[in-house]
């Protein structure tokens, strides 16, 4: 049975850069990783998942013994784990009891624009939005989180945000750990800074947004997990706004990526170490061993292609212990990975109906901000597009998209690695990068409601590093709906 959100007692865990092995001992000191609850859900006659969603405020002990006033769907902070199959309809009924409007936004779902939860669907405050469709893409971790226009950032750092687990029988086919709560745990993680009475701090945003010193799990500061298999699948969601994370294990053990954004890889890559950038996912299978071991983010080596006297600037120089994985006595037998995951279609550039640029630049995406009343380009509805993404920045940006995973066709020339070689919503972007993307918008086609494509740096997004396009059928005409953008 999960674990309820904000229990416990102990020592938290601050620590900005150095020595790592200063917060938490090996042994003491932390609270149980709190496990969010599997969304509650009723099927009706017709087969349609319901849930229900209600974003209102209340208090988490983050760190211990302090009470943090926070935003939640459903609880105090974050939100229930959405899960639901390939196939199925889910309906959501979902009511704003925040003081401000929001949105709730669907990260990496197929969706119909109209139920996006973009910068266009608002929810005021008070009021409800029932957004519906049939659930069509391959098993993943995806994940919902606001998307207000001008205060993502905030609505997520204030705690707003859950996981959407997509099941299918080609993954259940496979023998891989899949006990919620059990051998199969979600990790939300987060970076959070905290005022003297132990409220979220949300002053003095560097370039990247606001760098928190404090690494909150699944909602708190120093947790562990009592892990009573051989090996634990781990579903890692960053959910920062500006933060990445160079993950790996204090022991450099090697671990098996199973999965990225979109769903399995075509086979598990050993690694040790993963880079998440904001709203990056990675599922990895990590065998528990003897004795506890920390998942650590690391400082990144390579500055991130930030150049290195800006590397501290930006938050890459930082070290942070996330998570102690304490192993059981007797753990309980895990089966070997499966050398085989998923079979990717195979990617055909010639096929491509259109190319595009973007050109990551200082707030700007080919030099303009996000306009709620401009479109900025209409693809045709089930064919295949190139984009071309370049950070011409010295800045770290990344960039997603909604609606749909895409595939990287090459960084630089070069092939690239395992991590990113399956389906992707979401890229980090290295100063001076060039990414080329396949990607294909199919089945919405919608003259009015638009799609969103941003760097996924909550801040850089809120200050219009954005832009927006209508999937469309062949030779329909654009009728985008007029929306009062919020002011800056
Ligand atoms: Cu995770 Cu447009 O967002
Ligand atoms: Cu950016």
């Amino acid at each position: 049975t999960p674990i309820v959100l904000s229990a416990g007692c102990g020592r938290g865990q601050s620590n900005p850069t150095g020595d790592a092995a200063t917060s938490g001992s090996a042994t003491g000191g932390r609270r149980p990783l709190p496990v969010p609850p599997l969304a509650k859900s009723t099927v009706d006659s017709s087969g349609v998942r319901h849930f229900t969603l209600t974003a209102a405020a209340g208090t988490t002990e983050m760190l211990p013994g302090t009470s943090t006033p926070t935003w939640g769907f459903n609880g105090p902070v974050l939100g229930p784990t959405i899960r639901a199959r390939r196939g199925e309809t889910v309906a959501f009924d979902i009511t704003n009891d925040l003081p401000e409007a929001t949105t709730v936004h669907w990260h990496g779902v197929h969706v119909p624009a109209r139920f996006d939860g973009g910068p266009h669907q608002t929810i005021e405050p008070g009021a409800r939005w029932e957004p519906t469709w049939t659930v069509n893409q391959p098993a993943a971790t995806l994940w919902y989180h606001p998307h207000p226009h001008g205060s993502t950032e905030k609505h997520a750092y204030r705690g707003l945000a859950g996981l959407f687990v997509v099941d299918d029988d080609e993954a259940d086919a496979l023998d891989l750990p899949k006990t919620y709560g059990v051998d199969d745990i979600p990790l939300i993680i987060q970076d959070r800074r905290f005022t003297a009475d132990g409220a979220l701090d949300e002053s003095d945003p560097t370039d990247v947004g606001l760098l928190g010193d404090t690494i909150v799990t699944n909602g708190i500061a120093g947790a562990h997990l009592k892990v009573g298999t051989e090996k634990v699948r781990l579903r890692i969601l960053n959910g920062s706004g500006g933060r990445m994370y160079n993950l790996g294990f204090a022991d450099n053990r090697e671990f098996a990526m199973i999965a990225s954004d979109g769903g399995l890889l075509a086979k598990p890559a050993t690694m040790t170490r993963i880079a998440l950038s904001p709203g990056e996912r990675a599922e990895i299978v990590v065998a528990t061993g003897e004795s506890p071991v920390l998942l650590r983010a690391f400082a990144f080596d390579d500055h991130a292609g930030v150049a290195a006297g800006e590397a501290a600037k930006f938050g890459l120089a930082d070290i942070f212990d996330i998570l102690e994985l304490r192993p059981a006595a007797n753990p309980g037998r895990s089966a070997a990975l499966p050398t085989t995951l998923a079979t990717l279609p195979r990617l055909d550039p010639s096929a491509a109906a259109a190319q595009r640029r973007f050109e990551l630049r200082w707030f700007m995406i080919n030099g303009e901000r996000m306009d709620m009343n401009r479109i900025d380009f209409t693809p045709t509805v089930d064919s295949t597009e190139i984009w071309t993404v370049r950070n011409v920045d010295n800045w770290p940006h990344n960039f997603h998209v909604h609606d749909t995973q895409f595939r990287i066709l090459d960084i630089d020339g070069a092939a690239p690695p395992p991590e990113l070689s399956g389906w992707k919503d979401t890229v980090y972007a290295r100063p001076g990068a060039t990414i080329r993307l396949t990607l294909r918008f199919s089945e919405y086609a919608d003259p009015t409601y638009p799609y969103m494509y941003h760097c996924h740096l909550m801040l850089h997004e809120d200050q219009g590093m954005m832009g927006q396009f209508l999937v469309l059928e062949p030779g329909q005409r654009p009728a985008p709906m007029p929306m009062a953008m919020p002011p800056m």
